[in-house]
């Protein structure tokens, strides 16, 4: 499996090292545009971290599924009220396959872009 670089230190302060990313103002508009896409589908989200946006995605009823490098950032998800309505696998996103609708991936480097297209193109 390839390195994270979300350790244990990263997965506890996540929250604080980049506050903006849970600003209301930013996160609403998210999930009402993630909400909308999935509909009644199921929702898979690359490298779901501590469950950010997929903890409150489940909140408004979206089925959703995570795939995480990191066992400091699940652990950190886990630890949240919430979180057994998210299903999470710890893995590669590059290579690990859960069986969804759709998918959701952000603040990924070109490269993991990359796998992210070339999964929706081949499978
Ligand atoms: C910047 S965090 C974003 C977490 C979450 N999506 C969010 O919006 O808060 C990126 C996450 O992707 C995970 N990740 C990076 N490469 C991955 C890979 N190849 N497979 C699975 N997870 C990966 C990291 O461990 C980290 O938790």
């Amino acid at each position: 499996m390839p390195e994270t670089h979300f350790d244990e230190w990263i997965a506890q302060h996540y929250h604080l090292l980049w506050p903006e990313l849970f600003d209301p103002a930013f996160v609403e508009p998210t999930l009402d545009f993630l909400a909308d896409l999935a509909g009644s589908g199921a929702a898979l989200e690359f490298g779901i971290g501590t469950g950010r946006i997929a903890i409150p995605l489940s909140q408004r009823g979206v089925s959703i599924h995570g795939i995480e490098l990191s066992h400091p950032m699940i652990a950190q998800l886990q630890a949240q009220q919430g979180a057994a309505n998210v299903g999470v696998t710890l893995g590669d996103f590059a290579t690990t396959s859960v069986d969804v609708d759709i998918l959701a991936a952000d603040f990924l480097l070109p490269f993991q872009r990359a796998i992210v297209a070339r999964r929706l193109l081949i499978g």
